[in-house]
């Protein structure tokens, strides 16, 4: 959204993060050095799981988790259509069939009884999707996992930090996959990190994310691989900001409570929940739900604000037309029983208001004056 006077969005990027990455620049090693081990080792820490992979984006590391896991073609794996594209997408390049079930009105997150109702012979995995920070019910999608022998993947792409039960997420599945797009808690540019406990699925990783490099020999390839590395610039950025993550996260979480202040009384504005018990929210972003939200959206624009559209349901997507999810036997995706009804009520209502770091005061203050306007 060009010209917005608030953005939806901006980097928060320090003169030590700069240094990192220059001092990268200035040595020999430009990909597969140290800082790439000092990043996963510093990511291996702070999530508290045993191993973790550094790859060139979420989305590759969405891929990579559900090869890793031997998923193909012709699996299911259940996955919520209120989410990212890449979700899905992810699931379809392995020739996989991502099947839609519905999300919990107030989590926003996957609906354990629906997931299991989409459960079929060819279901080999699920993927929760901890929206906007918000831990998936991690308990309810386990016990249903084990109930049925199926991989559960985290997709933590919108939440690092976040905490269930005093458990951070990405410790709770299979695997699980953080991203660092710039709008995220931390960034590298473009980048992302698979987690695992599992240390032969940690070994496919690497070396699916690296053409399939099992040993030393730069040019031997055990299987067929991808280039899904992250260079060395963007782990040393990456080291510095997972430093002062705990900063970022307090902030982030006074800004949203900072929001709900401003708009709290407002009858006809849903309001994300700030405090949920037993859960520690890692803020993503911040996302209200109106009526005729296209309408408002627009007249924010006019007035120099820029939101986000969050989420319009996969499949919604022109990539996912109903076409596609009836091919016969060979469906491209399949919506499970009882449909996407919140899903759909909910993917028509949601904004996502400005939300970085360095937001001030008094931007605030008149993102939710506009918003209040735009309402009335
Ligand atoms: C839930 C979710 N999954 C996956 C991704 C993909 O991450 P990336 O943009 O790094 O490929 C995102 C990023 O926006 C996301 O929000």
């Amino acid at each position: 959204m060009k010209n917005a006077e608030i953005p939806l969005s901006a980097p928060d990027i320090t003169e030590e993060e700069i240094e990192a990455v220059v001092s990268v620049l200035r040595s020999p090693r430009l990909s597969l050095g140290p800082k790439l081990e000092e990043f996963e080792h510093a990511m291996v820490e702070y999530v508290g799981s045993e191993h973790a992979v550094g790859v060139s984006s979420g989305t590759a590391g969405l891929h990579l988790a559900l090869l890793a896991l031997s998923i193909g073609p012709g699996d299911e794996v259940i996955v919520p259509s209120f989410t990212f594209v890449a979700v899905a997408n992810a699931v379809r390049y392995l020739g996989a069939v991502p099947v839609f079930a519905d999300i919990d009105a107030e989590s926003l997150n996957l609906d354990p009884a629906r997931a299991e109702a989409a459960i079929t012979p060819r279901t080999k995995a699920m993927i929760a999707v901890h929206t906007f920070g918000r831990p998936a019910d991690m308990a309810a999608l386990g016990q249903i996992a084990r109930r049925h022998q199926l991989h559960l993947i985290e997709d933590a792409c919108e939440a690092l930090g976040a905490e269930m039960d005093g458990r951070q997420v990405g410790t709770f599945g299979d695997a699980a996959v953080f991203a660092f797009y710039p709008n995220k808690q931390i960034t590298t540019g473009e980048g992302g990190m698979v987690v695992t406990q599992d240390l032969d699925v940690a070994r496919r990783l690497r070396a699916l994310r690296n053409h399939g490099r099992t040993g030393e020999a730069w040019l031997e390839h055990a299987e067929v691989g991808y280039n899904y590395r992250l260079s060395e610039m963007q782990c040393a950025l990456g080291v510095v900001q997972l430093r002062r993550i705990e900063s970022i996260l307090a902030r982030r979480e006074a800004v949203a409570r900072g929001y709900c202040a401003l708009l709290d009384g407002n009858a006809v504005l849903g309001l994300p929940a700030v405090d949920v018990p037993g859960v520690r929210l890692s803020w993503f972003v911040f996302v209200v739900q109106v009526e005729e939200r296209d309408g408002v959206a627009e007249r924010m624009r006019e007035k120099g604000i820029a939101t986000g559209r969050y989420f319009l349901p996969i499949h919604r997507q022109p990539a996912y037309s109903p076409r596609r999810a009836q091919r016969g036997d060979a469906p491209e995706f399949v919506i499970g029983p009882g449909g996407l009804p919140v899903t759909e009520r909910v993917g028509a209502r949601t904004l996502a208001l400005p939300f970085f770091n360095r937001i001030t005061e008094e931007q605030m203050g008149k993102v939710a004056d506009v918003l209040q306007r735009a309402l009335s």
